[in-house]
């Protein structure tokens, strides 16, 4: 059975990401995608980037059918493993150990707005115990800086984001910061992406 789901927003966003991942340099490893949705940035990641092995995961059932839909539809099946059951909050993640040792980096592309506040706090908890000296967390989507939004689109998104859930909304960049620190990670660059929205580059620094 076909399980792909297709998300508009990410169809437009894979290129621009992509190119951002593309100057990283990664070296062979993993990579662990936090939120993976519909899977449609982790078939295009791995096809990009063949030398890494991209680790998809997400809580919800009919996106982790829709990851394995893509993957086979792409014929990826040998080079990506299966989406893992990963709700951020809940931790240990359950991770393979061989995935671990050679994770270079860890990704989560639109989802800290679209989840409780915990959930950034737990992404930057786990990946701090997960990531070694200098590999990094992503993060991608809108966000606030100083507190204030970065554009009026943005600020109708949040808007919307919490009549649909008080927990939600567009995060403030220096929140964001602090819960990096206390993990061991600082902001090594911050980029400014299509459609108002921003890609964030922690390293681990401890
Ligand atoms: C807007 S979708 C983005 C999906 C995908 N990253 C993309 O950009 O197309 C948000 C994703 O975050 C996931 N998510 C929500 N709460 C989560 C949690 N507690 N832990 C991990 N993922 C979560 C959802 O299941 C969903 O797939």
């Amino acid at each position: 059975m076909d399980h792909r789901l297709f998300f508009p927003a990410t169809q437009r966003n894979k290129i621009c990401i992509g190119d951002v991942l593309s100057e990283i340099h990664l070296k062979k490893g993993f990579v662990l995608e936090i939120g993976s949705g519909s899977g449609e940035h982790g078939v295009e990641f791995q096809k990009r980037f063949p030398d890494l092995i991209w680790q998809t995961s997400d809580p919800e059932l009919k996106h982790r059918k829709s990851i394995i839909s893509w993957i086979d539809h792409e014929k990826l099946n040998i080079k990506m493993p299966k989406p893992l059951e990963i709700d951020v909050t809940k931790s240990p993640w359950p991770i393979p150990f061989k995935l671990v040792d050679s994770l270079q980096l860890i990704i989560s592309i639109n989802m800290i707005h679209i989840a409780p506040w915990e959930c950034t706090k737990s992404l930057f908890k786990e990946s701090g115990k997960l990531l070694n000296y200098g590999k990094f967390i992503i993060l991608y989507g809108p966000f606030k800086i100083k507190f204030k939004h970065i554009s009026e689109s943005n600020e109708l998104f949040d808007k919307s984001l919490k009549i649909q859930n008080k927990a939600w909304g567009v995060r403030n960049l220096e929140d964001i910061n602090q819960e990096a620190i206390i993990n061991g990670f600082q902001l090594n660059q911050l980029i400014q992406m299509p459609a108002n929205n921003l890609t964030l580059i922690y390293e681990k620094v401890s």
